[in-house]
């Protein structure tokens, strides 16, 4: 790829998050939305902060910008629950500070963007787009009067019955290759994986599925809100009576409980991939063949805030015809996030994966309706704690 399409790809990803930026109200930005992670300032300067340290200081070796802030928006944080940060708003510098603070970075990057390897500006692209959506997930929960963000009326699906689709046993590629394009150190590298056969789930599994194993007692998902008229769901734009025919959102855990009772399994990672990906004549990039991904594909790129029904065209099924593979939501595996075998951490971001290899990470695939269209190359794999609350991310069955 030609590093002018980088430059533009690089300055589009910029507008996107100065976009965002602009969605949250001004008395917002020390707010913490998220327990567990950090202010809404801390992320106006990450972004930019994160490209200095890469492609200006470590890519580059040029100095310093601002040594405090390099710093101090250097990484965000991942903790436990129970652990929770306990710093004030008064802890961070004014807006005004770090708004001038991203201006130079923006000013000092100029210059030097001709010298840089592509794979550094690849990263920074993707690490400003992957926070495009843990953004969102910010946003999510900040109240309404904070955030820019219109509710969008729903129209309700009839909520799919349940129904399994076959996939036959055969071998799923996970990772990739050394020089087979960019990827992060985890992705890295490929693993030929022998799937026996199984059969998964059509459709992720809806709110209304969900519903049933709420009302034997099961975990209520972070998302749902008791109202006087029944359960409610926080949407990104505020509460909306609760739409039957979406994909739920849960933690792996609510996930795992679900499938456990309902006597089934979640997918491996490797299961996902067979599902997804395979065909009878060999492996496809995405579900639907080798196709770019474009907007009619499915509910990803950000064209909506929240999920639509899991019975929506277009489906963007795979061959095996399990519907909305990629988009519509993250879904949660059984797998736990570890590395692949020959895994060599980055040498300019060696803890990017390597801090969340703990046992505590499971594997999410596919995409929400946040995921930039970029990141949903086969090979991309993302992992969140199995207990955290807050992300774009459901599931479907396996029978195995
Ligand atoms: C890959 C989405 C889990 O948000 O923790 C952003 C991406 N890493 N900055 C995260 C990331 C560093 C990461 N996830
Ligand atoms: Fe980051």
């Amino acid at each position: 790829m030609p590093s002018a399409t980088l430059r533009r790809e690089y300055e589009a990803a910029c507008r996107a998050s100065d976009r965002l930026f602009g969605r949250i109200a001004a008395e917002a930005w020390y707010d913490r939305p998220i327990p567990e992670r950090h202010r809404l300032i801390f992320y106006l300067g990450h972004l930019e902060a994160f490209d200095w340290n890469l492609i200006g200081k470590t890519a580059l070796q040029r100095g310093p910008l601002q040594p405090s802030f390099d710093q101090l928006f250097a990484f965000g944080i991942d903790p436990p629950s129970g652990q929770l940060p306990d710093d004030r708003p008064a802890d961070w510098p004014a807006r005004r500070e770090v708004a001038a603070y991203c201006r130079r970075v923006r000013e000092a990057l100029r210059p030097v963007w001709r010298g840089a390897a592509k794979e550094v500006l690849q990263m920074a692209i993707e690490h400003r787009l992957m926070h495009l959506e843990t953004l969102a997930y910010l946003l999510h929960q900040l109240p309404p009067e904070k955030k820019r963000i219109a509710s969008r009326p729903v129209a309700a699906w009839p909520a799919p019955e349940e129904q399994f689709v076959d996939v036959p046993a055969g071998v799923a590629t996970l990772g990739r290759e050394p020089e087979s394009g960019f990827g992060w150190d985890n992705e890295f590298r490929a693993q030929s994986v022998a799937v026996p056969a199984f059969a998964i789930g059509r459709h992720k599994v809806t709110n209304g599925d969900y519903l049933r194993f709420v009302g034997e007692g099961g975990p209520v998902p972070g998302f749902w809100r008791r109202g006087r008229a029944g359960w409610r769901l926080l949407a990104m734009g505020g509460e909306i009576p609760l739409p039957l025919d979406w994909p739920v959102y849960v933690t792996q855990q609510q996930a795992a409980a679900y499938a456990r009772w309902r006597g089934k399994a979640l997918p491996s990672e490797a299961q996902f991939h067979r599902a997804a990906y395979g065909s009878p004549r060999g492996e496809r990039a995405y579900p639907w063949g080798s196709a770019a991904p474009a907007p009619g594909r499915g509910n990803f790129g950000g064209a909506r805030w929240d999920p639509v029904s899991v019975a929506a065209a277009p489906a963007g099924q795979s061959a095996w015809g399990a519907a909305q593979m990629v988009g519509n939501g993250w879904e949660w595996s059984s797998t736990v996030f570890a590395p692949f075998p020959g895994f060599v951490p980055h040498p300019f971001y060696p803890g990017y994966s390597r801090s969340f290899f703990d046992g505590r990470h499971y594997v999410i695939k596919g995409a929400g309706p946040r995921t930039p269209a970029r990141l949903l190359r086969r090979s991309f794999r993302n992992w969140f704690r199995a207990d955290y609350p807050y992300v774009h991310a459901g599931f479907r069955l396996v029978e195995n």
